[in-house]
């Protein structure tokens, strides 16, 4: 449906050139949607869209949405409304008495003959590019590579729209210019094969119906939908609870992200609740034995993707049958990019990783003799030369405390290879500051030195912090005797 509204949308920028060549451009925008088969896949297509959006509506426990899907879920059923007319009399027109739809004919009715027809096609235009490139955003915003091509893809979301209103805008003009003959239209008329006003009269009854029957069709899947709740009743009479001591009574058969949404318990869900973004993942305390059923293929992937612990599960996906207790990992405004990248976000875990405290000794007091600038330059070289080394290593660079650093090995990589990366960046540190101490010989009184501790043993790794100070740390007895061999050792390098 998209690559039609594209194509669609293309051969209207044609007419920025002039109507003949918008004429020409259907060969290759438009004539593939308009034999038999291209017809046939382009109605199929909007039929399953269309029912699959009302199935989802009225499966839904929760109207509670974010305010892009109730946007894109007005927009979206709103089109066929916006759109019948014009389809009836283009593409039924051909199917029914074999119209030749030009851009003559079209512009003629748009700018001429009923310019409220005009507008309408404007506002749909708005309308069905806006689902659209919402329904296409959240679609891919789970996707590694959006990022990066975001920016050109908002610029093409941009771009073909506006050159579609050029070309509708500069065509009208042309139009209006070719309406001074009198008889212009009327060989129009005949070029397209117009079968008279009652074909007019019969695509106006024809609207007419349809538009009832689909608004009474929407209509009837909220009302059943409410109907539902109400037979089948809306508590199931468990409770979800949250760390906050929140209990929220589960409506039947929601999931644990439905139930968060009716309790309004802010709650990240990026993909909508479609499984694929993982934003919404919970560590689940505690339930009752059968209450959860376990990962279905859409959850599983995700999880196994993640390397996500067996207690953690996908909030969209599951639907509790007994009282549990569960924590929303991530916060409510994380983006879809650093829930999938492994090692972005970490609840608490238990693991034995090697710490790494280097100290710059006595550097307060080189500091005292210098000026500010020069010691913040100072300071820079030094922790980008000695960032470099960790990060070559294999380490995570935790903090920079003062002069001091702080990093973690064996996060990502296991005890054994945190270990040896800890040492080997230790290694690279002292031949690093051998380095700086070339350069910065002619400034100091004395050569840096630098007390480098490393401890191994376990810790308590995971996401920490407030707002933008939030990240992966480690705390435990490990980090104190690290920094206490870092900071109070009497060998230095
Ligand atoms: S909301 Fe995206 S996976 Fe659950």
């Amino acid at each position: 449906m998209f690559t039609y509204v594209v194509c669609h949308l293309l051969n209207h920028a044609f007419a920025v050139i002039s109507i003949d060549a918008a004429n020409a451009a259907r060969i290759v925008f438009v004539s593939p949607w308009t034999n038999p088969v291209g017809t046939l896949v382009l109605t199929g297509a909007s039929l399953t869209h269309i029912s699959l959006a009302l199935w989802t509506t009225y499966t839904r426990r929760s109207l509670r949405m974010p305010i892009w899907q109730w946007t894109q879920l007005t927009l979206g059923l709103s089109i066929p409304l916006l759109l019948v007319e014009h389809a009836l009399a283009t593409g039924g027109g051909i199917l029914r008495v074999g119209l030749i739809p030009n851009y003559e004919y079209e512009l003629a009715i748009f700018w001429y003959l009923a310019p409220y027809k005009g507008w309408m096609q404007f506002v749909l235009l708005v309308v069905a590019w806006s689902h659209a490139s919402i329904g296409i955003h959240h679609w891919l915003k789970v996707k590694s590579w959006y990022p990066d091509w975001q920016i050109h893809l908002y610029g093409l979301a941009v771009v073909i729209p506006v050159m579609a209103t050029l070309g509708y805008v500069a065509g009208g003009y042309e139009v209006l210019e070719k309406l001074k003959n009198p008889l212009w239209l009327i060989q129009v008329l005949k070029a397209i094969r117009y079968p008279g006003p009652e074909f007019d009269d019969q695509t106006r009854a024809l609207r007419d119906y349809w538009m009832i029957g689909y608004t009474a069709v929407v209509g009837m899947v909220f009302l059943a939908r409410q109907a539902r709740i109400y037979i089948y009743g809306r508590k199931s009479g468990i409770r979800a609870t949250y760390p906050s001591g929140r209990r929220v009574l589960i409506p039947k058969g929601a999931s644990i992200l439905e139930t968060s949404r009716d309790g309004n318990i802010p709650h990240a869900s990026v993909c909508g609740g479609r499984g694929r973004c993982s934003t919404c993942r919970v560590l689940i305390l505690a339930s009752e034995p059968g209450s959860l059923d376990p990962p279905g293929n859409v959850e599983k992937m995700v999880l196994e993707k993640l390397s996500l612990p067996d207690n953690v599960r996908l909030a969209c996906q599951v639907h509790p049958k007994g009282n549990i207790s569960c924590e929303p990992l991530l916060p409510p405004d994380v983006s879809a990019k650093e829930a999938l990248s492994p090692g972005q976000y970490m609840h608490g875990r238990e693991m034995n990783i090697a710490v790494m405290f280097a100290d710059l000794r006595g550097f307060t007091k080189i500091a005292e003799s210098k000026l500010p600038f020069d010691v913040v330059f100072m300071l820079n070289q030094y922790f980008q030369s000695m960032g470099i080394a960790i990060e070559d290593a294999g380490g995570r660079i935790d903090k920079f405390i003062g002069d001091g650093i702080m990093a973690l090995f064996g996060v990502q990589d296991g005890t054994e290879d945190g270990a040896n990366q800890a040492l080997v960046a230790a290694c690279e540190m002292s031949i690093r500051l051998k380095r700086i101490n070339e350069q910065l010989k002619n400034d100091l009184d004395s050569p840096l030195r630098l007390g480098i501790g490393i401890h191994q043993g376990p810790v308590i790794v995971g996401t920490m912090g407030y707002g933008t100070a939030t990240q992966i740390t480690a705390i435990g007895d490990t980090v104190n005797t690290a920094s206490r061999q870092g900071y109070r050792m009497n060998r230095s390098i």
